[in-house]
């Protein structure tokens, strides 16, 4: 190939991109709901050194592969080792599967803005309206339409006009409404009480449970295991530094996953405390809409928060999307027009079977732990399972021997200082991390999945 390859036309550009991409369903509902569920304080304690110790280590190895190879996940494994090209073939698996579902709930999102501009009426009990709306048959497909119409709107445009653009707009507004919604939760009566649960670290109920969870939801968090961050990587200039990048990716993603559990807790605590621990799917679309309800100006800041979570979610299918077109624009030849349409049009139709199967029909499929054994369970939860219990940590974990064992640091540090951008003091104990550290803890994301049957995203 001697195109010119698209590039991010700036450093910060490329920041905000891969920041929109990390900051998304996951730091917005999931992370609150679990801080809720394992005691607050501490699990924030053991996510942050989470995120600190491994998600850095994992994001920098992907985004300095991605910049060294300057191709698309699979051809960057595969330019360096002919035979690893299956670890990015699992990547794209997964970021496939993620996309389906990724759009149905987007457009459980887009609804609830929509209800939000009506009028907010759930009909006073908001599980039945809930369970009601995503057991039917055509009002969620449509809704997950239209979100991954707008996804391919934006990945049409490509990753300067489109996803750059996109992301330098949506992630400040994102920001702003954040604030005002925290600022509104901090001050209800009974705040304090959230506060406190927040940072009251509790060593004694730290156990194995509560480390994995933190650690599979850093890898979802940051959106490592797919090869996004590989495809994203390949758009960086030679002269941005890329440990700098990365911090400040990791900053911004954890930032927005604190300030959302501060908000969160708080507005819980304030309204009704029994909802804490409560995570889960419904949490955001049974809980929260009650928990607005009974504030001042509830309705307005239940709006904003759903168009919130719909930016949040936007910017993070929009990568998804992108990961996808560059690997078969690339890999097959296709214009990425087509690679785009024709890669939307199949997880829109794969999104219909989550959806149908969330009620509307008894889809089902096997799944098998040692804990469980063979069981046969709705469509939705095994297209979950697979990913985040299977496909994207042994795509992570390959990643990591990969960069750690075939690669090696000493290149991955080469490339990371090139143009001198960066001095990278960290070297020595980078590697270490990405040989031995990492592989490790992502094996017990896996050991954990296949023996507890644990649900981890
Ligand atoms: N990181 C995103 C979130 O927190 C999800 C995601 C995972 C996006 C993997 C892209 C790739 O919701």
């Amino acid at each position: 190939m001697t195109n010119k390859r698209a590039g991010w036309a700036s450093n910060i550009g490329f920041i905000l991109a891969a920041a929109g991409s990390a900051i998304g369903l996951g730091n917005i509902w999931k992370f609150p709901g679990k801080v809720g569920e394992y005691g607050g304080g501490t699990f924030v304690l053991v996510y942050l050194c989470m995120v600190v110790c491994i998600g850095f280590s994992c994001l920098l190895a992907e985004i300095t592969l991605g910049r060294y190879a300057q191709k698309n996940t699979v051809g960057a494994f595969r330019l360096i080792h002919k035979r690893w090209a299956f670890a990015g073939k699992l990547g794209v698996l997964s970021a496939f599967i993620i996309l389906s579902y990724y759009s149905v709930v987007g457009g459980w999102v887009l609804k609830y803005i929509f209800t939000y501009l009506t009028g907010a009426d759930f009909g006073g009990d908001t599980t039945a309206y809930f369970t009601g709306f995503i057991a039917s048959a055509v009002q969620p497909i449509v809704w997950h339409c239209i979100f991954m119409a707008l996804t391919v709107c934006i990945v049409l445009r490509g990753v300067s006009a489109g996803l750059e653009k996109m992301s330098k707009l949506l992630m400040p507004v994102l920001f702003l409404l954040l604030i005002a919604i925290t600022i509104r939760a901090v001050t209800l009566s009974g705040a304090q009480e959230g506060l406190a649960f927040l940072f009251t670290v509790d060593v004694s109920r730290i156990n194995a449970d509560l480390i994995i969870t933190a650690l599979g939801q850093a890898f979802f968090s940051l959106s490592i295991g797919l090869g996004i961050m590989i495809t994203y990587g390949s758009y960086v200039s030679a002269q941005d530094s890329l440990p700098k990048s990365v911090s400040s990716i990791l900053l911004l993603d954890t930032f927005i996953a604190l300030l959302s559990g501060v908000a969160i807790v708080c507005a819980v605590f304030a309204t009704d405390k029994s909802l804490i621990g409560s995570g889960g799917g419904g949490f955001a679309f049974i809980s929260l809409p009650n928990v607005f309800a009974q504030m001042p100006a509830g309705n307005f800041f239940g709006g904003l928060f759903f168009l919130l979570l719909f930016f949040a979610a936007l910017t993070s299918s929009m990568s998804l999307l992108e990961g996808l077109v560059a690997f078969v624009s690339e890999e097959y030849g296709l214009s990425r027009t087509k690679a785009t349409l024709l890669l939307a049009g199949s997880m829109a139709v794969l999104g219909c079977g989550y959806s149908l199967s969330q009620g509307a029909v008894a889809l089902t499929l096997p799944w098998f732990d040692i804990a469980n054994g063979l069981q046969f369970l709705p469509m939705a939860n095994v297209m979950e399972l697979a990913t985040d219990n299977l496909i994207m940590p042994l795509g992570a974990l390959f990643t990591c021997i990969f960069i750690g064992w075939v690669w090696k640091p000493d290149h991955a540090i080469a490339e990371i200082r090139r143009g001198g951008s960066s001095k990278f003091a960290f070297a020595p104990v980078w590697a270490f991390l990405i040989r031995y550290v990492c592989p490790l803890a992502i094996a017990s994301i896996l050991f954990a999945g296949f023996v507890m049957g644990k649900a981890l995203s």
